[in-house]
């Protein structure tokens, strides 16, 4: 079946353009720069390995083989730095900006590290790829902009009061994209992500998100916490949808479709009840022991909204965007990944 991503990867395959990915070691980064290599475009990679790893660039490396490797360009900066972000937008098309640290736990715990990369970074990239002159900058933004609002599912024009200061920052990402384009004619498009999971999702650490962390504590029969009752919702959205919204953006021909925010999801709600039930379920067969595993509920966490779903509306009208998984299929994919690389 042809469409709009079909038709965009066919145009890649037989025109060769220059992307810069930054955060590009970190895990939408690094499935980004795994398919552009993959369609054989020129990628420029910016990271600082604050979360990111080399062994998820070693991934791609092998992935790609070694003569698409060679389109890659690393350069290890620091989007903090106004003269790493300038150096890597030189000779770029097009620019996927990822780099930031995410966590809403991490920025309630330390919103001044978490403002200089998500704010100051942000516009100091922002800059360097205005100047650069870009043919257009698409951005990580995220759906904890919602913040309180409590509807559903989440429409792009009605947003919350934020809940963390991860939230504060993403949505100032949008209020900046938005200036630029009035201020200096710039083309922006903000893709809102909704939990996104998949290979390379790091499952380590204290801010690890909640699928990898899971599988992780699963197939290692470690403790496994439930935040609040486990009725908890999220649209959780496999990476190959982002990273397809991410491609239809950066080639999108509509002018009414540029200078906008996307909701990047499935537009399904899945439980942390149900979540767990689906990785136990997956997993069972390889591990006989987990089936005697129980999660451990614990107090909600600060700062989390009970319900999300997204209105992929937009995106499907402007962009053509249409998720090829669904959660289920992803989780698969996700589960062989994490087989081969934790067990
Ligand atoms: N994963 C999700 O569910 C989700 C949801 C909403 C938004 N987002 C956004 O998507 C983007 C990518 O997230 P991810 O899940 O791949 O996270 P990640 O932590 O795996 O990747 C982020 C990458 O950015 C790099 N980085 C951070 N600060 C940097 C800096 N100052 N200079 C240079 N590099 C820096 C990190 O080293 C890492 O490689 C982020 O902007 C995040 O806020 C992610």
């Amino acid at each position: 079946m042809t469409t709009p991503y079909t038709e965009t990867r066919q145009h890649l395959q037989h025109n060769s353009y220059c992307w810069l990915v930054t955060g590009v070691a970190g895990f939408i980064g690094s499935n980004l720069l795994e398919t552009l290599l993959g369609l054989n475009q020129k990628v420029v990679g910016l990271d600082n390995f604050s979360t990111g790893h080399p062994h998820n660039l070693d991934q791609v490396s092998m992935a790609v083989g070694p003569e698409a490797w060679l389109n890659f360009k690393f350069i290890e900066g620091d989007i903090r730095q106004l003269a790493d972000c300038r150096k890597a937008c030189e000779g770029v098309d097009f620019v996927l900006h990822q780099a930031a640290l995410g966590s809403v736990p991490r920025s309630i715990d330390d919103p001044i590290l978490t403002n200089e990369s998500n704010v100051s970074g942000f516009l100091n990239i922002l800059v360097a790829a205005r100047d650069a002159q870009v043919k257009r900058f698409v951005y990580a933004a995220s759906s904890s902009t919602y913040g309180d609002h409590p509807g559903l599912p989440k429409v792009e024009s009605v947003i919350g009061q934020p809940l963390s200061p991860y939230a504060v920052t993403k949505y100032v990402n949008e209020l900046y994209a938005d200036v630029f384009a009035r201020c200096y004619t710039m083309q922006s498009i903000g893709l809102r992500y909704f939990n996104i999971f998949g290979p390379r999702q790091d499952p380590n650490g204290a801010y690890a998100a909640v699928i990898p962390q899971w599988i992780a504590a699963l197939i290692r029969n470690q403790p496994l916490y439930i935040n609040g009752d486990g009725e908890t919702s999220r649209d959780f959205c496999f990476v190959e949808n982002a990273v397809q919204a991410n491609l239809l953006a950066a080639l999108t021909t509509d002018a009414q479709a540029t200078n906008q925010v996307y909701n990047i999801a499935v537009n399904a709600r899945t439980s942390l009840n149900q979540l767990y039930a689906m990785m136990h379920d997956l997993l069972i067969d390889r591990f006989p022991h987990i089936s005697s595993h129980q999660p451990t509920y614990r107090d909600f966490r600060q700062g989390d909204v009970r319900h999300s779903q997204a209105d992929i509306g937009k995106a499907h009208e402007l962009l053509g965007y249409m998720p090829t998984h669904r959660i289920d299929q992803g989780l698969k994919q996700s589960m062989n990944w994490y087989l081969q690389h934790l067990s």
